[in-house]
């Protein structure tokens, strides 16, 4: 599934309104990285190279020029050559680009040197995303010293440069119908999965055969690859918050974490589920299960434009506290244990991020100091978890190494949230009758 396509020109006049007049937004594509030796990592565009123009080849420049009479979206782009397109694929090349990508002039990125300093020329402000490649960095200096060595022929540099950043991210933070329209479906892809994982796991199996089976389920309903890697963590490893080892064995009683989401079209999923490899939680297992749930729910409360971004991770961790106290793995008053942070070896991450392009998505999570407040069309995870480390002597032995999340994607409306992911089951019984629905 592809976005609209009618949503590019939309985003470039969108970002082009924003700029000063006799501006220049420079935005280069993502740079090829080195797995090992002669192989390289399989590509990925940059979210904002590509949010602007859905092109996405390697060694491209995207040029906008709000005003210019010749056209405000020149693209730099490899060249069609035969030779090089058998061994790695084909381009659109400069000729064909403005029909094919909308773009006003195209020339081949051999170029750029020639030609971009001359379009930078007499231009008051260059917008671009400074820091995030010296490659990039040093190349835009250059283009601008090629013009400053000019001055005396009466040529004019650049005076200012601006990030972009936040213009271009404050854009990508609210979603458009298009856009939540992909992302519910790379939510259904990655849900799919999810329900596969549970109704295949048995004692016995290996991390990394349900991985292999959620990639599988990615990539059979068309999405390129998960949207970051998938984090399938049994027993004690569901502890670890970012475990990517996948190879341990699964043993009966474990509970199982699975932290995984396709991306679409250059959209991120991003769903956690954990449930019992033997189709039954223990009653430590239910307990804190329970509890994680039940903060989630609470949180979600607390999710619908006008609210603040703190207010869904203030109610969920009230929740969580007050659970682990009545569950005897605290001690002490709710409020003092919050303010003192005392919780955090337990539920040690925030309850939520924004969602996108990016699986942690762009745009400012405070505006003046504040924290900033939801609005429709924002896309967020609800994530709450507990993790009690193997090792920690300040609880009971049962409930060591129980590691739960529970995580949903959720879309910011007037009145509440929208829930994407709402096809993975979550109440205990739910996901005990999918466990033991053996395929
Ligand atoms: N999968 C990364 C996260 O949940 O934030
Ligand atoms: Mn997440
Ligand atoms: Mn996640």
């Amino acid at each position: 599934m592809k976005l609209d396509p009618s949503e590019y020109p939309r985003r470039r006049q969108q970002l082009m309104a924003q700029l000063n007049d006799n501006s220049i937004a420079i935005i280069p594509s993502s740079p090829t990285h080195v797995r090992n030796r002669d192989v390289e990592y399989l590509y990925r565009q940059d979210s904002d190279f590509y949010y602007l123009t859905g092109f996405d080849e390697e060694h491209a420049v995207l040029v906008l020029i709000p005003g210019r009479e010749h056209g405000e979206y020149v693209l730099f782009c490899q060249e069609k050559i035969k030779e090089q397109e058998i061994w790695t694929g084909r381009r659109v090349g400069p000729e064909a680009a403005p029909a094919v990508l909308g773009c006003d002039d195209a020339f081949p990125i051999t170029d750029i040197d020639d030609i971009l300093p001359g379009l930078i020329e007499g231009k008051d402000r260059i917008y671009a995303n400074l820091g995030t490649s010296p490659e990039f960095d040093g190349q835009l200096m250059g283009w601008v010293n090629h013009i400053r060595k000019q001055v005396r022929n009466g040529s004019q540099p650049p005076r200012e440069f601006c990030g972009l950043d936040h213009i271009l991210h404050e854009m990508r933070l609210i979603k458009s119908d298009a856009e939540i329209d992909v992302m519910q479906r790379a939510a259904d892809i990655s849900a799919e999965a999810h329900c596969r994982a549970m109704q295949l796991v048995k004692p016995g199996m290996y991390e990394y055969q349900l991985d292999a089976e959620l990639t599988r389920t990615f990539m059979a309903a068309g999405s390129r690859w998960p949207a970051y890697p998938s984090i399938v963590g049994a027993g004690e490893n569901a502890c670890i918050l970012h475990y990517t080892r996948n190879d341990a064995q699964i043993q009966d009683g474990d509970l199982i974490l699975i932290d995984a989401g396709c991306e679409l079209d250059f959209y991120a999923s991003d769903i956690t589920r954990t449930f019992p490899a033997n189709g039954r939680f223990s009653p430590e297992q239910k307990a804190l299960y329970q509890l994680v749930l039940d903060s989630q729910y609470a949180a979600m409360e607390h999710i619908y434009a006008g609210k603040h971004w703190n207010e869904f991770h203030d109610a969920a961790l009230k929740v969580l506290v007050t659970g682990l106290v009545e569950l005897g793995l605290l001690q002490g008053e709710v409020d003092a244990i919050i303010e003192a942070g005392d919780y955090r070896r337990f539920y040690m991450h925030k309850t939520g991020h924004w969602l996108g392009m990016d699986v942690h998505d762009v745009g400012e999570y405070r505006v003046d100091g504040q924290p900033r407040m939801l609005e429709c069309g924002m896309v967020l995870t609800v994530e709450p978890g507990l993790y009690v480390a193997p090792d920690d002597e300040t609880v009971e032995a049962r409930w060591r190494g129980i590691g739960i999340r529970i995580e949903d994607d959720v879309v910011v409306r007037e009145d509440g949230c929208e829930v994407l992911t709402r096809a993975v089951p979550k109440s205990v019984e739910e996901i005990e009758a999918l466990c033991q629905q053996q395929l």
